[in-house]
């Protein structure tokens, strides 16, 4: 028997906040998660800027700290980066790699991702590494194949369930109000789980987290989550409210 898959809800605040308000509503997060007794797991991953704060903002929480990105060099002559260790240093727990985001605003790679993912690693985190296509590879009944091909190339060897989170968001659900069927999503979910199983072992992808992302929310979250290879959710706009942000951790847990 293999144990239950905890469920995550990561929050990815993106480029908004400042510290007023990001105080506030990690204090909020924070206290609902811990009045409600949740089992998720939750994560908040705020800006670089605010990380200290929000760390401040958490403590006495089980909420967890994440990054939005990192550099994958331990240290050195990378102007405006930001290494493992300074998330460590600050108090993260979590990194996001390869967001779909940064892969088109900074033309990150799968080889670059997978790098990252490993400085994430090494360090000490878990990364949690985005993979998804855009809607011309959708139309083009690609989807399988782009989203192995990138997982293929994003997750490292040295890959393990407590230090890998898979995001699975379909680059056209993000921020935009769309979602793929709760059909398509299992079928994409189970395609990554087996991917998993066929280069980590099964015992690795039954107890690693393959969460949704792209457009959840509270109406929508409880579906999703209800899906056998569906473990929680990576949301972005969402997790700005912080009623939409609780009832969606409510829906991922028990
Ligand atoms: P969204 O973003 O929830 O606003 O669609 C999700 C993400 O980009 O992680």
């Amino acid at each position: 028997m293999t144990e239950p898959r905890r469920p995550l809800v990561a929050g990815n605040w993106k480029m908004n906040c400042l510290s007023a308000d990001g105080i506030a509503l990690a204090k909020k997060v924070a206290k609902h998660v811990t009045s409600s007794g949740t089992n998720t797991e939750v994560a908040i991953c705020p800006p670089y800027t605010l990380l200290g704060d929000i760390k401040a903002a958490l403590a006495g929480s089980d909420v967890r700290l994440g990054a939005q990105d990192c550099h994958a060099a331990e240290k050195g002559a990378h102007t405006g980066d930001i290494s493992v260790a300074m998330l460590a240093d600050v108090g993260c727990a979590m990194i996001i790699v390869g967001h779909s985001e940064r892969r088109s605003d900074h033309g990150e790679d799968d080889a670059l991702v997978r790098a990252k993912a490993v400085a994430a690693q090494a360090g000490g985190m878990t990364a949690i590494i985005c993979i998804g296509e855009t809607e011309t590879e959708r139309d083009a009944g690609q989807t399988l194949q782009v989203v192995t091909g990138q997982l293929r190339g994003s997750v490292p060897e040295g890959a393990t369930s407590a230090n890998t989170v898979i995001a699975y968001e379909p680059v056209w659900a993000i921020g935009t109000g769309r979602t793929p069927t709760i059909d398509d999503v299992q079928v994409v979910h189970a395609a990554i789980r087996s991917a998993l199983g066929k280069r980590f072992g099964d015992a690795m992808a039954a107890a690693t987290r393959v969460l949704y992302g792209g457009s959840m929310k509270p109406s929508n979250a409880a579906e999703f989550v209800a899906l056998a290879d569906v473990d929680g959710g990576l949301i972005g706009g969402a997790s700005l409210n912080v009623g939409d942000f609780s009832a969606i951790i409510d829906a991922c847990g028990s």
